[in-house]
């Protein structure tokens, strides 16, 4: 099988109280596991079998004819990214030079928690929320459904999931304090400096 579910970078309860071992035993153990099983349906005996991850999801991201494609393989990307974006000793501050930028972009970090929050509890339905980097400036949006704004030249630096599935066992329908607690308590910010590290080094070495 061309592609396979990669662990969660923690143990199964590590983001208690938070993110229930449940949630994340039936959110890791089986809605990314049927993304990646289905992605690899789809591409079997196929020339995308062979080709990265990332890559599918570009190649396939404009042609709607691959919609359930696009769908599970975007999902199963954006489910890894998710895992690592948050941290059992995450939440408090962004710091480095990812924290210097987000307090030059929003004003203050804490202008960039009110805007992740709004924006995350404001979207309407299935999605995701990101923090990104858009032609140099970083940006909070969201994307429905699979959508990821890797498909769009985007750079993503941390996100979270605001399928129900994500946070509904832990706090029914109270988004908001899902993703209270993600910024207060799981946000992995050195992840997040990591991937805007990458970027800066990308963009030099054009
Ligand atoms: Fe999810």
């Amino acid at each position: 099988m061309p592609f396979e579910l990669p662990k969660l970078p923690y143990a199964v309860n590590a983001l208690e109280p938070h993110i229930s071992a449940t949630t994340l035993e039936i959110h890791h153990g089986r809605h990314h596991r049927a993304y990646v099983e289905k992605t690899n349906q789809l591409v079997a005996g196929t020339h995308l079998a062979e080709t990265p991850l990332e890559e599918l999801i570009a190649l396939v991201a404009p042609r709607h004819r691959k919609a359930a494609l696009f769908n599970n393989a975007a999902q199963a990307w954006n489910h890894g990214f998710y895992w690592n974006s948050m941290s059992p000793d995450g939440g408090g501050e962004a710091f480095g030079d990812l924290g210097k930028r987000i307090e030059a972009d929003f004003m203050s970090f804490n202008a960039f928690k009110e805007a992740f929050h709004a924006a995350a509890v404001g979207h309407f339905g299935s999605g995701w929320a990101w923090l990104i980097l858009d032609g140099g400036r970083l940006r909070v949006v969201t994307t429905s459904n699979a959508d990821t704004p890797m498909a769009h030249g985007k750079v993503p630096l941390l996100t979270l999931d605001l399928w129900e599935h994500a946070y509904y066992l832990d706090y029914q329908n109270h988004r908001s304090d899902h993703v209270a607690a993600f910024l207060a308590k799981l946000a992995n910010w050195k992840f997040a400096e990591r991937n805007y590290q990458r970027a800066a080094h990308r963009k030099a070495a054009e």
